[in-house]
């Protein structure tokens, strides 16, 4: 219940849509368990603002708006400030979400105090860590973090206070599911107490004008916990993935007000931090072992970048039962189609076979333009003949087992060239010609298990 008598009306967190009382299901989209409080009193508020906003900026013409773009505070963190779009626009809210021990603290402890280098104020609050722990982390980093400032506090209004008080530029708040405001009763980490910190640290953000970064932990099924409604919110959402095994990570954007979705930034977790990886089209191409049948290699668009990924499969003899199918990075839907048109138009039988399928690096296949890899990696496996080392697979396969065009040929293949291949394995509808590179174009994937480990 809403504190000081004010009424509430129950939000639900996947649709948005208001009830005036609790239930256990949204009448408006029908999900189950979303409904949350939320106090009336805040929208009267929010609309009075609105107002004084409105009559204080006139409408101008679209012409007459300054054309130079955003202002950007760079980190100097090079993979960080390419994925937001060049930097950090100030005003604007960033969502930074990951699962548990990634890296997120790091990454923005090293902000932080590049930053503060640069002469940019910070505040980094924490409400996960004491500064003592938060210290203890900046010792092990290479880059100096001792200018900036820290707090350790959970609520809102004081973060809020403090950050006015230091006149911070930059204020980073970990995490949000810590965060909670005195005007709402509920637990930290409650959906509404998460809604309304987060809605609060964005008017912040537009009225005083510093950018907010915050950390957002992930759930198990990879969303960030909490409302859903989060991700509307705020300007920016940036994941933080990848194995905590393995030392690359993976900063994705997945929304940007500010700048391209999709785009990601490459990371190596050291001793001393995370570094910009140097080669991002590359990294996932380091360790491939060539001459081991079963490997091909194919160029993903991500973002507006290409980046060259290696994709593994193991056909072997089935023991008892059902076959097995196991895809790691990509879709096992996606694959089951793909052995199906290999069966019936390649003429390769994967029926008393078990198959795995790997896309190394922690890389997801999200894009067809795959296929025609994770296909010639399969053929390569059952015969189990190696592929040529410096050939690269690019095309969709559609179920008469004909290779479709990619889009984005042009780009792929000139990171490929510049990575050393020689030979492209394409459609034959989308042929096009690059120095140094060898384009065979190919109709189905007939003639695909014809020309290659044959
Ligand atoms: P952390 O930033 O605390 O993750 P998150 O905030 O996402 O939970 O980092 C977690 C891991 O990173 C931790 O297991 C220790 C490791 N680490 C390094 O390997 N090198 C470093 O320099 C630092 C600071 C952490
Ligand atoms: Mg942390």
């Amino acid at each position: 219940m809403a504190k000081g008598g004010t009424r509430s009306v129950f939000r639900c967190t996947d649709c948005g849509a208001e009830q005036p009382k609790w239930g256990g299901r949204c009448e408006a989209c029908g999900a189950w368990n979303t409904l949350v409080e939320e106090p009336v009193s805040r929208t009267v508020g929010r609309s009075d603002r609105k107002h004084a906003v409105v009559s204080g900026s006139p409408p101008v013409r679209l012409s007459d708006v300054g054309a130079g773009g955003f202002e950007r505070l760079q980190t100097g963190l090079r993979e960080f400030d390419f994925v937001l779009g060049g930097g950090i626009v100030p005003g604007s809210v960033v969502l930074v979400g990951g699962e548990p021990g990634i890296g997120k603290s790091t990454l923005l402890l090293q902000c932080a105090a590049r930053l503060e280098q640069t002469g940019i104020a910070t505040l980094y609050v924490s409400g996960e860590e004491s500064p003592d722990q938060v210290r203890l982390r900046a010792d092990r980093l290479t880059v100096d973090a001792g200018a900036v400032h820290v707090l350790g506090e959970t609520r809102l209004e004081a973060m809020l206070h403090h950050a006015r008080a230091l006149g911070s530029r930059v204020v980073f708040v970990d995490s949000i599911q810590t965060t909670y405001t005195e005007e709402l009763e509920g637990a930290p980490g409650n959906v509404g107490q998460v809604r309304e910190s987060a809605a609060r640290l964005m008017r912040f953000a537009k009225e005083a004008g510093p950018a907010v970064l915050l950390v957002g932990h992930v759930t198990k099924g990879g969303g960030i916990a909490g409302p859903k409604t989060l991700e509307h919110i705020v300007d920016t959402v940036l994941y933080f993935e990848g194995e905590s095994t393995l030392d690359h990570r993976i900063l994705r954007a997945v929304k940007n007000r500010f700048g391209s979705v999709d785009e990601i930034g490459v990371f190596a977790m050291t001793g001393a931090g995370l570094e910009p990886v140097a080669d991002p089209a590359a990294a996932f191409l380091a360790g491939r072992a060539t001459g081991v049948s079963g490997s091909a290699v194919t160029a993903l668009m991500e973002g507006t970048r290409p980046v060259l990924v290696e994709i593994q499969a193991l056909a072997s003899r089935a023991g008892f039962g059902t076959p097995q199918r196991v895809a790691t990075g990509l879709d096992h839907r996606r694959l089951a189609v793909l052995l199906a048109v290999l069966e019936r138009r390649g003429g390769l039988p994967f029926a008393e076979l078990d198959v795995f399928v790997n896309v190394t690096g922690g890389v997801r296949l999200l894009e067809p333009s795959s296929d025609l890899a994770v296909t010639a990696a399969l053929v390569s496996s059952v015969r189990d003949r190696p592929l040529p080392a410096d050939a690269l697979f690019l095309g969709e396969v559609g179920l008469g087992g004909e290779v479709r065009p990619v889009a984005g040929v042009e780009r792929r293949l000139g990171e490929a060239t510049r990575q050393g291949f020689r030979r492209v394995f394409l459609s034959a509808r989308s042929l096009v010609s690059v120095p140094g590179l060898d384009v065979v174009g190919v109709d189905g994937i007939d003639e695909l298990a014809r020309r290659v480990a044959a």
